[in-house]
């Protein structure tokens, strides 16, 4: 089969977010497995050298609507273990920015035609390069439109398959685009493209996709209730058998503590002493006291009430001054939730250690260098975070939501069973007790070293997911 897979972040090439890891990941895993798998993204500012990326076709031009757009392209093989992966990066004025979806908290203005011309650019492009799509794979609101212009005739013959990484973000633009970029001004009423007076690039998506999956089970349950839906909860109900979640894996070739170039040294679940010098090491360069026995509670996470950082502020208010614990945050988003972690930080900075950028290498750091890992989200539909915190020996605690439920199991002292610290209602009262639950757990060595090497031997590597994918691909 050949398989095309349009999305707007891929790592290493760009990344926000664990989207970028999947649609990494996933094609490689897939393109291992035998088939021929391309993958479409913007270029951004990608830097050709740094990959190896090569322009070898002329610019290609990509229709949308009346406007033809001329589009560079730079090609490589996507870096990364798996079989081989064609890239394919589109090069435009418009997509050389600093940001990939916006600055400063605020989207480009033009995301419309942007990711437009992504998901249109990505067709044409595959024309140019001979690669005929047996299937085409989109990835959230961003690539969804690919698959609406393959069926209005560009690759008709293609079957098609939308990935839901999150229903929260859903692309709502102006009406009007629909005609100035082709998606079809015909289509703008509820069962086609139009949102509560809006064209929906995500509900595009899902109106047109042949197959619509999600990135765990829990999470496909979610979105077709109106509490999770996010507004599209009937539409997936209605599109139910056509729905499926299958669960992300990680990519232990990237995140594995036995090879991981940038941690201070290596371990595994039988040498955990490399795991106490990568604590020593973090705590050295977060500049926190240098105690072995003092919890450190790790967080690498986007900085927004979908990840719960307000209930782990008002949990940590509490918690700081009463427990010798350390916390190290590292993420970027809300600006008023990166003001309220430094203000604790200010305050604690014995305790609380605050970096409010994107920094891949540190990542690695902490989840290597953490005791425990904390993610609160309100909503998650996967989330890859707590795969690697597991894999790295840092038991999560998390809220039992989405992915976060489907793939932790909660502690438990007597059966000795259990990978993390698990807690359902979304508050910090809540939060504050799993944390102090996590905290008890780990004054007890020889238990919590159990429990820390039962999570490191979970597999979630993507062979079993990659074979799901492969068959929801076949006609
Ligand atoms: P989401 O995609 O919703 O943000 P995931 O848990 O699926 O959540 O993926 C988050 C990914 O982004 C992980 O790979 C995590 O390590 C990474 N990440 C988040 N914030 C940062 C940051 N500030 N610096 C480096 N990596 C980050
Ligand atoms: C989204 C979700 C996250 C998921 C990731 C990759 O960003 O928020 O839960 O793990 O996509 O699928």
């Amino acid at each position: 089969m050949n398989i095309l897979h349009v999305a707007s972040e891929v790592a290493p090439y760009s990344k926000t977010g664990g989207l970028a890891d999947v649609a990494s990941a996933l094609p490689r895993a897939v393109a291992a497995r035998g088939d021929r798998v391309a993958i479409v993204l913007p270029r951004y500012r990608t830097d050709p050298a740094r990959f190896g990326l090569a322009r070898r076709l002329g610019s290609v031009v990509v229709p949308l609507g009346a406007a033809r757009l001329e589009v560079g392209v730079l090609e490589g093989r996507l870096p990364g273990g798996g079989g081989p992966v064609e890239a394919w990066l589109l090069e435009h004025p418009a997509f050389d920015r600093a940001g990939l979806y916006g600055e400063d908290g605020h989207d480009y203005a033009d995301n419309a035609l942007r990711f437009a011309l992504l998901s249109r650019g990505a067709l044409a492009v595959a024309a140019e390069k001979g690669f005929r799509a047996d299937v085409i794979h989109a990835h959230d609101w961003q690539a969804a439109p690919s698959l609406l212009y393959a069926r209005r005739g560009v690759a008709a013959a293609a079957r098609t398959v939308l990935t839901i990484h999150n229903v929260a973000f859903q692309g709502l633009f102006a009406p009007s685009v629909a005609g100035e970029l082709g998606l079809g001004a015909e289509l703008l009423h509820p069962e086609g493209i139009e949102f509560y007076g809006s064209v929906g690039y995500l509900k595009a998506g899902i109106v047109f996709a042949d197959r619509i999956t999600t990135v765990s089970p829990r999470y496909a349950r979610e979105i077709q209730t109106p509490e999770m839906g996010c507004g599209l909860d009937g539409l997936l109900r209605a599109r139910a058998d056509r729905l499926v979640g299958i669960l992300n894996g990680a990519d232990y070739d990237t995140w594995d503590p036995r090879r991981d170039p940038l941690i201070a040294r290596a371990f595994d679940a039988a040498h955990l002493d490399g795991k106490h010098a990568c604590k020593a090491a973090l705590q050295r360069e977060l500049l926190l006291p240098l105690r072995p026995r003092t919890p450190v509670v790790g967080a690498v996470s986007r900085l927004a009430g979908q990840k719960g950082t307000d209930l782990l502020c008002e949990a940590l208010e509490h918690l700081l001054p009463e427990r010798d614990l350390q916390v190290a945050v590292l993420g970027r988003g809300d600006r008023g939730l990166e003001e309220r972690l430094y203000d604790l930080g200010r305050r604690f900075p014995t305790k609380l250690a605050v970096r409010t950028v994107h920094d891949e290498p540190l990542a690695h750091r902490i989840y290597a260098g953490a005791d425990l890992f904390v993610m609160p989200s309100r909503a998650e539909p996967c989330g890859l975070a707590q795969l690697y915190a597991m894999h790295y020996g840092a038991p999560p605690i998390v809220r039992a939501t989405g992915g976060l439920d489907d793939t932790v199991v909660d502690f438990d002292r007597i059966s000795r069973s259990g990978t993390g610290f698990k807690f359902a209602e979304a508050t910090a009262g809540a939060l504050a007790a799993a944390l102090r639950r996590a905290l008890v757990a780990y004054q007890h060595e020889g238990e919590f070293a159990d429990l820390a090497r039962r999570a490191m031997a979970q597999d979630f590597s993507w062979g079993r997911s990659a074979e799901r994918y492969r068959l929801i691909y076949r006609p």
